[in-house]
């Protein structure tokens, strides 16, 4: 396999079949050094597949995956020093103190003594739940849960971090908390690979998302990369009771307006750059004695490329 110098991860062909049942069906991508990788999809798309086979925690069925120098069947070992993971599920202990989790997930590392204490000192604060070092998990939230996981996963110092579905079950605080934190390890040089079927975290957090669906990778790129592939056409929605055909005329004659339809009291303006031109817009029709009711702008996002690719919405 040739192995491009500035990929940490090279993935070639990947084959997962359940019981027959083919979960990813030959997926081939590349991971850069220091990014922030996606991979977003539907319920039941192959994430947790793909990313499980990367941690080794699953065989593949065909294909070929090196990780930073390592193949995937022959130095398991090598690759479970680098590598963190997070996973879907939350593997705590609920009768366990978060500082008792992080201390027993410490020892497995081989770690200590000071050490130990203070990796887990500097680990709680990283994710922010310092003043609940001594309560104990049961009562924790699922956010909360959820960055001790992640606390966990980096106690031995992984090159690359896993996370499969890092922000699902998760509070607002503790999402932002989590976005900061993924981010300042980025930042620190981490390569990180998550796994979402939430546009916002592939949209926040990401540097290039690969689309996956039914098992195939049916897009890659930057968000602004894959966002061209959907056209440039923001909408306007306008609801009125009623409009005159001589704004609508002056809307239609407007430079970034491309498209004017009408259906009863709802006005339809395929345009670019829609909030450019809102102003202009709502002063035309106010102008004419016409009485707004409601305007909606629709910005091609994720979803809108989801649609376009698969005919599905992302959101089951
Ligand atoms: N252990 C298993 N045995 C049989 N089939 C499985 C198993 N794990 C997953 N599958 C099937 O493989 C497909 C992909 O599942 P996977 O968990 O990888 O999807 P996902 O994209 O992570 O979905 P989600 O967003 O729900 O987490 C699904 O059809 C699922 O039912
Ligand atoms: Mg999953």
């Amino acid at each position: 396999m040739v192995v491009n110098s500035d990929a940490i991860i090279t993935v070639e062909n990947l084959v997962k079949k359940y019981d027959g049942h083919t979960a990813v069906d030959g997926v081939s991508f590349e991971i850069e050094r220091g990014e922030i990788f996606g991979l977003l999809g539907p319920n039941g798309a192959g994430k947790s597949t793909i990313i499980s086979i990367l941690c080794s925690l699953l065989k593949p069925t065909r294909g070929r995956v090196n990780i930073d120098g390592f193949d995937l069947i022959t130095n398991t070992n090598d690759i479970k020093k680098i590598i963190g993971v997070v996973p879907q599920e939350i593997s705590l202990y609920p009768t366990l103190t978060a500082k008792e989790n992080l201390e027993f997930y410490g020892k497995i590392y081989g770690l200590s003594g000071k050490t130990l204490k203070s990796k887990v000192e500097v680990l709680l604060d990283m994710v922010g739940l310092t003043e609940r070092a001594d309560d104990l998990l049961e009562g924790f939230s699922g956010g909360m849960k959820r960055r001790i996981n992640i606390a966990a996963a980096l106690l031995h110092r992984p090159r690359i971090l896993f996370l499969d579905e890092p922000s699902t079950g998760v509070d607002p605080q503790s999402r932002r908390r989590i976005y900061d934190t993924i981010h300042d390890l980025n930042q620190e040089g981490m390569t990180v690979i998550l796994t979402t079927h939430q546009m916002e975290d592939a949209e926040k957090l990401c540097h290039r998302i690969a689309i996956v669906d039914k098992g195939k990778l049916i897009a890659l790129d930057t968000l602004e990369g894959l966002l061209k592939m959907v056209g440039e056409n923001d909408i306007i929605h306008i609801a009125a009771p009623e409009i005159l055909t001589e704004p609508v005329k002056s809307i239609q004659q407007m430079s970034n307006v491309r498209k004017v339809s009408m259906d009863e009291g709802n006005m339809t303006i395929q345009l670019v750059h829609a909030r450019e031109s809102l102003a202009g817009i709502i002063e035309t029709l106010i102008s004419s004695g016409t009485k707004v009711e409601s305007i909606n702008i629709k910005e091609p996002d994720l979803e809108t490329l989801f649609l376009h690719l698969t005919g599905s919405k992302l959101r089951g």
